[in-house]
Formats: C-alpha cells, structure tokens, sequence
C-alpha cells in the first residue's frame, strides 16, 4: 500500500470496506445486458458492517444483502442488519428450507427470505455452542456436514444433520490442540478436519490468529458416521488452510483441494493434498500460485471430483490485515487453464457464487454471480457471468442504488427454496 492511499482510518473503516448505516429496499434496479429470465430467485450475501469502534473487521456486525430476480428483471435489493446480541458476519446458507446466517464462534441466526431476523437456530438444541460458517451441503443426500471447534473442550465436535435439519449424527474428536479452524471438507465418504499451528488469537486485534511453531501440521479424516476411534491422522508441511475448495475419493485416495499458505499474513494459493488412506502418508502440491481465495465450485460436485473453480485474486496483505482484491478466475483441473475476468482497475471483485442453469446439467453450465465493488465504495454492482464464457463481457449487471461493503460469503435461493415465514407454523 502507497503512503498516497495511507488515511488515520483502518482498513475496514474505508473505501470498499467502509461500512453503510442505512437498511434500504429498492425496487425496479438497472440492468445492463439481459438478465435470464430462469434465474429467478434471490442471490443473498453476508459480510461484517463494523461500527466505528469496532476493532476489526471480523469483529464487525453482519448484515445481509439480497438481489431478487424475477422473470428478466433485477426487482428488489434490500440490506438488513441481522438482529440479536451478536449478529453472524460470514456466511448465509440455504438449508431445510431455512435461511441461517453463520459466524463460526456462534450459534446460527435464521432470517427470512425478506432478511428478518428469526432468531438463533440450534437444531432442537443439538448444537450448544457453535457452528462453523463453512458447513457442507451433500448434494447426494441432502445432508448438512458442520462441525463446532473452541478453545475449551470439547475442542472439536463433528455433525451430521439429515436434509430436514436434524442432527443424526455428533462425535467429539480429540484433536489435541484448540487450533483455529474456519474450513473443513467432505467426500462422499469421510470428512477431512484442518488441525494447523494456527491459534485464536485476541478477537480485539487487528488480525485475530497467530501462528505457534509448536503445533504439528496435521489433516484428521473421520468416516461420515465415524467416531474418535475412527480417525486417520496425516502429517503435512506446516501451512494454514483458509478455505476449502472441494475434496473428493480417487481409489483409496482422498484427494484435497484447498487454498494454503505456509504462514499466516501470507498470500494463499491454490493447493492439492493427496492423503492416502493405506499408507497414511500426505503428498501436496502447489497447482496455482496466484494469491487467490474465495473459492467455489458448483453445488452439485461438493464431495465428489470437480473439474472447475471460480476463485477471486487478492493483492499482498496490508500490515493491518486489510486487501485489495483485483480478478475473478474459472481455473480448470483438468486442463490447468486459468480463465480471466477482469472487472477493471477500480473494481474489487467479491466471491462467486455459482448457479446451475438446471438441475443435472454440466458443471459449467451454470451462471456465476458476484458483487462487484468500486475500491473507493462509491458504487456495487451485482455482476453476472457465464461460467462456460467467464472471460467474455457479463451476461447482465445490476446497478444497485446504495453501496454494499466487501463482504463475505453468500449463497443463491431458488424461487421455491423457501417458504415464507408466515407459512411456517
Ligand atoms: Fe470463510
């Protein structure tokens, strides 16, 4: 970062990040391009709104911003805040016909398609403490693989809720160290668990984790219905992990895509593990070196051999922990091609989130929606692309009338996923 850019503000005080104070509804948005009239449904995204004395960004209030697509047309944005005494700024899942926004030191908060807040969701009390904001949606069975981690035992706890939203299976796992866990994976047989030299650090610094030279770099992978007794342990490089890709089985293979760093503060890039289950022994190798992170594969590939991933570049981390992100890229694992979009030397592109054009199609037929930021937060837009032409001019851009932060993650609704609240009882 040049002095030029330096301000009295931190980075999540600022420019693409600063947050908005206003819950808006705006109807009837711009559209450049055409939108399609089958995406219809409701692309909705969390991400920290930080106060002005908030002390970091992950330490920011959620909201939740939502686009509503309707037969061609961009009808409805509306930004809320999410209710409660700590409100969820990471994530935003459609599961068992219910909306919940997820942050992984708490309980999730369901909200309404409309963004109302319902109130914290803790599958009939099978979840006590917490839920990580990464959970895994099995496209096979319906199931919602998560898992709750903390620095007091239990330190990890793993679980499996059936496709109504009912946990069927919970197992603690003796991990051994209460490292910082904010992703893990799944096949269609095992869940693969992150145990790296990555502490929690202080939640009021800038950058809340730390890194421990004292913790081996350990993988765990338990069966879907495993127990403690069942995990399999596997060494690896010391690393962090930020976020997962996609796992799946090749043989006796698991096969683990994710993006890594060998420090913490170090730029993350595109990495597969190779943990063979009749030796025990890890193999890893870089497959993208680009700082990439964000990444997101289609739906219907969670778990099983993915060819694509749509993954955001970032610029080096500021001393704040603050960045800038710069492109989009489809990377194809097959081919190893990387396919660009490139929104521009004042943009900053956010996460994808990739839509299928119909329910058993090809992995790539499918949209990819992001919201696309102005580095200096004076505009958003919701850009679509399509994930076959991801380098070519988008399919359409909706204008938004307010701004939205750099955020998080978010998720795609279809039309009929949800009932309304009303509905409910
Ligand atoms: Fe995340």
């Amino acid at each position: 970062m040049s002095l030029a850019d330096a301000t009295s503000l931190p980075f999540h005080l600022r420019g693409a990040f600063a947050p908005v104070l206003e819950e808006r509804t705006d109807f009837e948005l711009e559209v450049t391009g055409e939108l399609p009239r089958e995406l219809a449904g409701t692309y909705v995204r969390n991400g920290p709104n930080p106060r002005r004395d908030s002390p970091s960004w992950f330490a920011g209030e959620g909201m939740l911003h939502a686009v509503h697509l309707e037969a061609g047309r961009a009808a409805c944005y509306k930004n809320r805040w999410i209710q409660g005494p700590y409100a969820p700024n990471t994530h935003v899942v459609a599961y068992a016909d219910r909306l919940l926004a997820l942050v992984e030191s708490r309980r999730p908060v369901e909200v309404t398609r409309e963004l109302e807040t319902i109130g914290v969701f803790d599958f009939d009390g099978a979840v006590a403490r917490s839920m990580t904001a990464h959970p895994k949606l099995c496209p096979h069975t319906g199931e919602l693989l998560f898992f709750s981690y903390g620095a007091t035992p239990p330190l990890l706890t793993y679980y499996r809720a059936d496709a109504s939203g009912r946990v069927v299976h919970t197992a603690e796992l003796d991990v051994g160290v209460a490292t910082f866990m904010h992703d893990f994976a799944v096949t269609r047989n095992y869940a693969v668990f992150y145990v790296l030299p990555v502490l929690l650090g202080d939640f009021r610094s800038p950058v809340p984790i730390r890194w421990a030279d004292d913790v081996p770099a350990r993988i765990a992978v338990v069966p879907r219905e495993g127990r403690n007794a069942d995990v399999r342990w596997f060494d690896v490089a010391p690393c962090t992990i930020s976020h997962t890709v996609n796992a799946f089985e090749d043989g006796d293979t698991i096969v683990l895509d994710a993006v890594r760093a060998p420090r913490v503060m170090q730029p993350h890039a595109l990495h597969r593990f190779r943990l063979d289950l009749q030796s025990g022994l890890a193999s890893e190798s870089e497959v993208c070196p680009r700082f990439l992170d964000f990444p997101r594969v289609a739906p219907g590939v969670v778990g099983a051999r993915q060819r694509y991933a749509y993954v955001t570049e970032l610029l080096d981390f500021t001393r704040d922990g603050g960045f800038t992100s710069t492109r989009a890229h489809r990377y194809d694992f097959e081919t190893h091609a990387l396919v660009t979009h490139d929104f521009g030397q004042a943009a900053m592109p956010g996460e994808c989130v990739v839509v299928p054009r119909t329910e058993r199609g090809a992995e790539d037929d499918a949209w990819a929606l992001l919201f696309v930021h102005q580095r200096d937060g004076s505009a958003t837009k919701l850009v679509i692309l399509d994930a076959r032409r991801f380098d070519a001019p988008p399919v359409a851009e909706i204008h938004l009338r307010g701004r939205v932060p750099f955020g998080l993650h978010g998720d795609w609704l279809p039309k009929k996923a949800l009932r309304e609240s009303a509905d409910r009882e």
